[in-house]
């Protein structure tokens, strides 16, 4: 069966733009699992089924007419790489998530994306829940503050305005939900490497991840 690298850790700490490096660097696939979550809010929404609608949510999650495609990720075959990254989706994305029902039907979803020559993948459980058994797993994380440092300059840098101090209550305030829910709540599992990026750059955290995996 094909190596997991599963990268697990708090909103914004950057962990899938590390992910992705990595995938890039080994020539593995790449699977950012909040974007399913993310996908179902957005495809709820378009289709009036409530948030909160654990049957009917997880009835589309089934069937959710997804594709990872040329760079973007398409929800009934359109581009839906912009749409999904908005706060209100990302808030969406953590309400549908905290429903079992729905964490059941996307979890063969996200098997499925194990194939050779091997698969890098970042989300909030794939090392406790998706992919146990993964070759390697590692929690990544960095301050409240960094990251809302981070998210910060990314807003500014596409030009959309920002307040600082509201970013990090929102990081604050979102860490505390994900690690508080019932279902795959957000911590460090025994076996996995503690990467702290708080005072690391892209491209050591890479190389970090990378040696690991080769050791
Ligand atoms: O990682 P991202 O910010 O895109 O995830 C959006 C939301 O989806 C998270 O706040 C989390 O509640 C949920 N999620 C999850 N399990 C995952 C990935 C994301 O519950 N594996």
């Amino acid at each position: 069966t094909a190596p997991v690298i599963a990268i697990d850790g708090p909103s914004a700490s950057g962990k899938g733009t590390v992910a992705a490096l990595v995938a890039a660097r080994l020539g593995f696939h790449y699977l950012d699992s909040g974007s399913l979550y993310r996908l179902l809010a957005l495809f709820a929404q378009r289709h009036n089924i409530g948030w909160d609608d654990e049957p009917g949510l997880a009835a589309a999650a089934s069937g959710l007419p997804v594709e990872f495609a040329d760079g973007a990720v398409w929800l009934e075959n359109n581009d839906a790489s912009a749409a999904i990254r908005s706060e209100e989706i990302g808030i969406g994305a953590s309400k549908v998530g905290a429903l079992p029902a729905v964490r059941a039907a996307l979890l063969q979803r996200q098997r499925d994306f194990c194939q050779l020559p091997g698969l890098v993948t970042d989300g909030r459980d794939m090392g406790s829940v998706v992919f146990p058994a993964a070759a390697l797993k590692v929690f990544l994380t960095a301050s409240a503050e960094e990251r809302a440092d981070r998210r910060y300059k990314q807003l500014i840098g596409k030009g959309d305005s920002a307040n600082l101090p509201r970013i990090l209550q929102d990081i604050i305030d979102r860490d505390a939900r994900d690690a508080a829910r019932p279902v795959a709540p957000l911590r460090q599992e025994p076996d996995a490497f503690l990467l702290d990026t708080t005072e690391l750059t892209i491209d050591q955290a890479v190389a970090q991840v990378l040696r690991w995996f080769e050791e």
